[in-house]
């Protein structure tokens, strides 16, 4: 096989170029017109929420979701060290100060038992994320959010369609944000969404997208506000995903199920772990190679890459940024530098995971 196989590749057919074609043709080519209610609408209803604020990207929903929920100075907000850096920036970027906590190792995600030992009296919020497609434990954060009277704000960039004995995430949490990039099971090229069931957080959220404007007074802003719209052309392109949305994540199940066939057995190596509460929505399909670190996993992904193979590495803990202080989270710098990711696109045939898998076994 020589063509390169890339990590991940939007399914796009010809329903998405008909809407978006639409969208366009309609000339509603900024933040109104008929397919934003619709995406919104159908996307809350995918996660049994009542509302959707859709947003220009993910990165914008959280930093949204943060400000509404009257996250700022002063405040203290727990977030797990392993995630995609916006997670981190986002808490920064209100003024807050971030507070890591450690992961689980089983299934990626903040570890329950680590966020109890950051709790303070300035702590606002817990900003659990939904690792690579597994849900954190919401049950147990949300118990200690009760109990110490914080917000739950839940990063779902990564995770469209998993769930929590059989609830949707999103629907945990005060609110949940989603990100909507090319590489993510549903996408609108770059969007994001928050999804809420409080109504009025939802105004809130709405009017602070769109500049803080007042709902009476026209080009009137009583704070300041941002503009995190999202477009009708990636709402457009939004829906016809949302049509798709079935049998886009029964894909990403099915490729991991073949992966999982080809790969089970071999040891030192594993791949996602998914508890038994939970269903997994499998974004990225996850190979960890036990003691190795981060030069041996490098090694190993430029050797996938010169037979064809992409790759990505774990995220590295966002504690060890260089503006950042390096937090006291040893099961993140461990796990981190023994993980990478996999090629886990719609279209990957089962010849092609067959491939990489060789390539896999050969290059352990
Ligand atoms: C965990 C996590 N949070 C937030 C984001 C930010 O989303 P976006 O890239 O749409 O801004 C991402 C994006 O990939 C992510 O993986």
């Amino acid at each position: 096989m020589n063509t390169f196989i890339p990590i991940s590749k939007p399914s796009i057919t010809e329903k998405e170029i008909s809407y978006v074609t639409d969208a366009v043709s309609s000339t509603w080519i900024s933040s109104l017109g008929k397919y934003i209610d619709r995406f919104e609408a159908d996307f809350a209803t995918f996660c049994n929420v009542k509302y959707g604020v859709s947003t220009a990207n993910g990165t914008v929903a959280l930093h949204l979701a943060l400000v509404a929920l009257g996250i700022g100075k002063g405040d203290e907000v727990i977030i797990p060290d392993l995630s995609f850096i916006a997670t981190v920036n986002t808490v920064l970027q209100t003024g807050a100060v971030p507070v890591f906590a450690d992961i689980d190792p089983y299934n990626l995600c903040i570890d329950p038992k680590a966020i109890e030992k950051v709790v303070t009296s300035s702590t606002k919020a817990i900003l659990p994320v939904h690792l690579y497609g597994h849900p954190a434990d919401m049950k147990a954060i949300n118990e200690i959010a009760l109990k110490y009277n914080l917000v739950v704000i839940e990063d779902a960039a990564e995770a469209h369609g998993a769930t929590i004995n059989g609830q949707k995430v999103g629907s945990f949490g005060s609110c949940g944000c989603f990100s909507f990039y090319g590489n993510k099971n549903i996408t609108t090229g770059e969007g994001g969404i928050i999804t809420t069931n409080d109504e009025a957080l939802y105004h809130k959220l709405r009017y602070l997208r769109d500049h803080a404007m007042s709902k009476e007074k026209r080009y009137w802003h009583t704070e300041c506000g941002y503009n995190y719209r999202m477009t009708n052309m990636q709402a457009a392109l939004g829906c016809a995903q949302m049509d798709r949305v079935d049998e886009l994540l029964e894909q990403k199940k099915k490729i991991f199920k073949t992966y999982e066939s080809y790969l089970s057995g071999i040891p030192g190596i594993s791949l996602n772990r998914t508890y038994d509460w939970a269903t997994n929505a499998y974004w990225l399909v996850c190979l960890e190679i036990e003691n190795y670190d981060e030069v041996k996993r490098d090694a190993f992904m430029q050797r996938l890459k010169e037979s064809g193979v992409d790759s990505r590495p774990y995220f590295y803990p966002m504690s060890a940024m260089p503006y950042l202080e390096q937090a006291d989270t040893p099961v993140t710098y461990a796990l981190s530098q023994r993980g990478l990711n996999l090629p886990t696109y719609f279209d990957l045939t089962e010849d092609e995971i067959k491939y990489i898998c060789d390539v896999v076994k050969q290059s352990l």
